[in-house]
């Protein structure tokens, strides 16, 4: 496959990465730092993050711990790209929010308990991070172009994971569904507003993906078999991230704004 001229400048990337501690963030980090790339990784786990760091070496991943729903949390996160590898100047130019959870049931099964947590960190959390990044690029254009640079000499990137849910109403998992729906809105609304700026926001929207997913959400494991059985192979983690490096290795100037992958034979949602 020929090599886009934009692939080799993500060795020179900043990128900060949600979620980080298991399945999609997980697998997007291990490219991430593949390719050279500094990461920010962030999780609630902190044996996770801790692993994460021997696995890569503090040189190219640097850890935040806490929940994507606090915003000092996030601050940190921007902070700690910049300060521990922009030279206490350059900011973060690659922000994968990917931290979230599903939930199994509809607005009349699903387990009420669960909404809040949910809700805060799929639509609430993406939104902060959404926020901060954007804040943080905006500024990170006005430097570049005070040196005489301009968005077109360097990407930047705010990839969003969504889901097939967020588009496609799904009886079986509609209160989740619902928090993907307005990431979906929030997502296509910040792309009209940041990309005339140079700031791509790409939604990436994956249907059945085999990780720690399913137990978080509460499916029943038979239920899972079965779907495997029907549909499957479904995707794994590394799949997502070759669709997401499709997008961020785009020259500045072209833009997937979104990414819908499904295993092959999954019908719906
Ligand atoms: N798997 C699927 O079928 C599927 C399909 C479509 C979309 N997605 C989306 O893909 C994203 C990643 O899911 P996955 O399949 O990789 O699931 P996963 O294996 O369960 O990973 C979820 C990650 O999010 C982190 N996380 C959860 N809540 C957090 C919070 N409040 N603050 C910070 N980190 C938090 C978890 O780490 P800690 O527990 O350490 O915090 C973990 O690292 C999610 O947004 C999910 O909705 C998944």
């Amino acid at each position: 496959m020929t090599q886009n001229v934009f692939d080799s400048t993500m060795a020179d990337r900043i990128a900060v990465v949600t979620g980080a501690t298991a399945g999609i963030g997980y697998e997007t980090v291990k490219r991430l730092v593949g390719h050279g790339c500094s990461v920010i990784a962030n999780g609630r786990r902190e044996d996770r993050l801790r692993d994460l760091v021997l696995e890569f070496s503090p040189e190219c991943v640097a850890t935040v711990r806490g929940d994507t729903a606090d915003q000092a949390v996030v601050g940190e996160m921007f902070d700690a790209a910049r300060e521990t590898f922009g030279d206490g100047a350059r900011e973060a130019d690659l922000v994968v929010v990917n931290a979230g959870r599903g939930l199994k049931g509809s607005v009349v099964d699903s387990d009420t308990a669960q909404w809040e947590e949910m809700i805060r960190t799929n639509l609430l959390g993406a939104a902060l991070v959404v926020r901060h990044a954007a804040l943080r690029m905006i500024a990170d254009l006005e430097r570049l172009s005070s040196r005489g640079a301009s968005w077109r000499d360097r990407p930047h990137d705010i990839v969003v994971i969504g889901s097939t849910v967020g588009r496609h109403v799904s009886p079986f998992s509609s209160m989740y569904g619902s928090t993907k729906f307005g990431l979906h809105g929030l997502v296509e609304g910040a792309r009209r507003e940041l990309g005339p700026k140079g700031i791509r926001v790409t939604l990436v929207e994956p249907g059945f993906v085999r990780s720690e997913f399913q137990g978080v959400a509460g499916y029943d494991p038979a239920w899972f078999t079965g779907v495997v059985d029907r549909i499957g192979p479904v995707l794994e983690p590394a799949d997502v991230v070759r669709a997401l490096m499709s997008a961020i290795t785009q020259p500045p100037w072209v833009h997937f704004n979104d990414i819908v992958l499904r295993p092959t034979r999954q019908d719906y949602p």
